[in-house]
């Protein structure tokens, strides 16, 4: 498959493609970087904190995400692995770029460690108790076709569901 990156575009629940499980990148190519570097913009411009390749219509285990929207705080995750979560969790508003409009309180572990590749293929992990631990999940959960609707309480559920509808209407096709 040839993917030109300057088509990539965000896409919007219901897509399949956010509900796939991702393949993890065989190989840090030209390709994946020029990927990669579209995936910052789109996240930057939408702007959001994090963006997955399925949400780019890219069913690859990949995720830009940048917490801060400091320039130097770009980061890139390719094949990331979780490990380590703390057993606290907490219960925080999450929203997605796929799901415009939509919000929910999700419960996550605070603490949690990722490995990963970068761009140059080599891997890296670190670890965070902070915002970046929250984006780091919220992002695999993507790989593994899970979405925040799925996560939210009922409570949540219920009041986005009007515009879960509208989502589903506007789908093409
Ligand atoms: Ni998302």
């Amino acid at each position: 498959m040839a993917v030109r990156p300057d088509q990539l575009r965000i896409v919007h629940y219901p897509d399949p493609v956010l509900r796939r499980v991702a393949q993890p990148v065989e190989a840090v190519t030209d390709e994946v970087r020029a990927v990669a570097r579209r995936m910052l913009q789109l996240m930057h411009e939408a702007p959001g904190v994090g963006l997955a390749a399925p949400q780019v219509g890219l069913p690859w285990r990949m995720f830009v995400a940048n917490p801060t929207g400091e320039p130097d705080d770009d980061r890139v995750f390719i094949n990331p692995v979780l490990s380590g979560p703390s057993r606290e969790a907490a219960s925080q508003q999450e929203g997605c770029l796929s799901l415009p409009g939509i919000q929910g309180d999700i419960t996550r572990p605070t603490a949690i460690t990722i490995t990963a590749l970068d761009l140059d293929g080599r891997s890296f992990t670190l670890t965070s108790d902070d915002l970046p631990a929250r984006v780091w999940q919220h992002e695999t959960d993507h790989l593994d076709g899970v979405l925040i609707i799925d996560k939210m309480p009922p409570i949540d559920r219920r009041a986005n569901r009007r515009l879960l509808k509208e989502l589903e209407t506007a789908a093409p096709g």
